[in-house]
């Protein structure tokens, strides 16, 4: 017995400081963490109602046709209109896959939406610097604190999302169908079964990458990180001296323990998808955001790691050496995701949004008679099989003619021909075909 107390006495003093001690204070910061957190409701996206707030604060004075007149003017973003439940839009649209993806959720709420008309930025950069003269009402997707930009839920929740050769060649999208691919993934993939290794595979859309590249030269055992080839690959160079990495799909990447996000341009659209493999998510920086950001919590739904990544080595060996800390992280931002953004939360953000957003308006916007109305059309991602869409206007619900139907948009910015027709479909879709239904675009993840 007394032996035996010796021996852990022992233990005690040479083995639980090299870890225990060094540990203790990242433990007390998880717990502290944890306990102070307190889960929002899942109803009506009540969960990220702060942030549309936060960003409609500085316009509570109201906004002015002038104020909208001079923002329209400045050309930063689309000018859209919704009167009558109807939806307008100016022709020019810089990337039409992305105001695609946007309109898909206004008109999915239209009908509860009052008469307003708005700027919506399509581009990745936010327009609204906090040292401008005046500050004007401009809808972006993504900003850091130093920008007054209105935040909307990104348009590759549905379409427009970066391509990806040879993974996602029309764009990153359909976020719903993505859930259903990762959920099965994670389910392939339980924690026991994950590599306890950081994975990373991206472009070099920003050399703050580079560090975790270098790291995993230097010990693949700890980690996995390579650059892949985007648009602007040129030379070996751009790929930090070695040949590019294959593309990795994300539902690979559940297979790995801890998951590193990174920001593009902006923020970058792959955060929320790495949480649903069930993986820890280390996220690195945090002064990018999307409007579903601020409610995930460092160390309750991720891993904090410094913007020049000199703690990376250190919160890697932490989750190796601490396990059931790890998988108690990665469970809980996995069911932040599946509770609080789901289609329905984002839709039920943009109707919050733009009815909040209406409440400021001074005066009763007038349609630009030169605008043209968007209407509701499947996205051609969905026109898989022809056979399996009916158009509903021939009674006898017979195929429409192919793909070209589904650009019957009635905007005038729609470039390929097609029937004006409007298209039904059986849900027979697969992520595999997750895809925008226009070119690709730059990558921004
Ligand atoms: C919130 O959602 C509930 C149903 O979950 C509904 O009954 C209620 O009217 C909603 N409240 C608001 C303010 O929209
Ligand atoms: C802009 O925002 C940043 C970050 O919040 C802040 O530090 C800075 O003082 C602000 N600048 C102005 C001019 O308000
Ligand atoms: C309507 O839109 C056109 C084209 O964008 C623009 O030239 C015109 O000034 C707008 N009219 C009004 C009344 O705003």
């Amino acid at each position: 017995m007394w032996l035996q107390n010796i021996f852990l006495w022992f233990w005690a003093i040479c083995c639980i400081p090299v870890t225990g001690f060094e540990w203790k204070k990242m433990k007390t910061e998880i717990s502290k963490a944890v306990s102070g957190y307190a889960p929002c409701s899942p109803d009506n996206c009540s969960c990220h109602l702060s942030v549309l707030q936060q960003d409609l604060r500085p316009f509570k004075g109201g906004i002015s046709e002038a104020i909208m007149a001079s923002t329209i003017k400045r050309g930063v973003g689309t000018h859209y209109q919704i009167i009558g439940h109807k939806l307008y839009r100016e022709t020019n649209c810089m990337f039409p896959a992305r105001c695609s993806g946007v309109e898909h959720f206004i008109l999915e709420v239209i009908n509860k939406l009052p008469d307003i008309e708005l700027v919506i930025n399509v581009r990745d950069y936010p327009q609204v610097p906090n040292w401008s003269q005046q500050i004007l009402p401009v809808f972006s997707f993504s900003k850091t604190s130093d920008y007054h930009d209105i935040m909307y839920p990104a348009w590759t929740f549905w379409e427009g999302g970066p391509a990806v050769w040879p993974i996602y060649p029309t764009g990153l999208g359909r976020w719903d169908l993505m859930m259903d691919d990762l959920k099965k993934s994670a389910a392939e993939w339980p924690w026991k079964k994950k590599v306890s290794k950081g994975f990373f595979r991206g472009s070099r859309t920003s050399p703050e990458r580079d560090p975790l590249i270098l790291l995993s030269r230097e010990d693949p055992e700890l980690v996995d990180a390579e650059y892949t080839k985007n648009q602007a690959w040129k030379s070996e160079r751009d790929t930090l001296g070695k040949p590019p990495a294959k593309e990795i799909p994300l539902v690979d990447h559940c297979k790995y323990k801890y998951l590193f996000n990174f920001r593009g341009v902006a923020a970058s659209f792959r955060f929320k998808h790495l949480f649903l493999c069930g993986s820890l998510v280390f996220h690195v920086g945090d002064e990018w955001q999307e409007f579903f950001y601020p409610q995930l919590k460092p160390w309750v739904h991720y891993v904090p790691v410094k913007q020049d990544l000199s703690d990376v080595r250190e919160l890697l060996q932490f989750v190796k050496e601490n396990d059931d800390i790890a998988k108690e992280i990665a469970a809980r931002g996995r069911e932040f995701i599946l509770t609080h953004l789901q289609m329905q939360d984002v839709s039920c953000y943009w109707q919050r949004l733009l009815t909040d957003f209406s409440d400021l308006l001074t005066y009763n916007p007038k349609r630009n008679s030169s605008y043209k109305e968007i209407i509701h059309r499947p996205s051609k991602t969905e026109l898989l099989n022809p056979a399996e869409v009916m158009c509903p206007g021939q009674r006898g619900q017979q195929p429409c003619s192919g793909p070209g139907a589904t650009r019957s948009t009635g905007r005038g910015s729609s470039s390929t021909p097609g029937p004006p027709a409007f298209c039904f479909l059986l849900p027979r879709i697969h992520a595999a075909e997750v895809a925008a239904a226009q070119s690709p675009q730059m990558l921004s993840s």
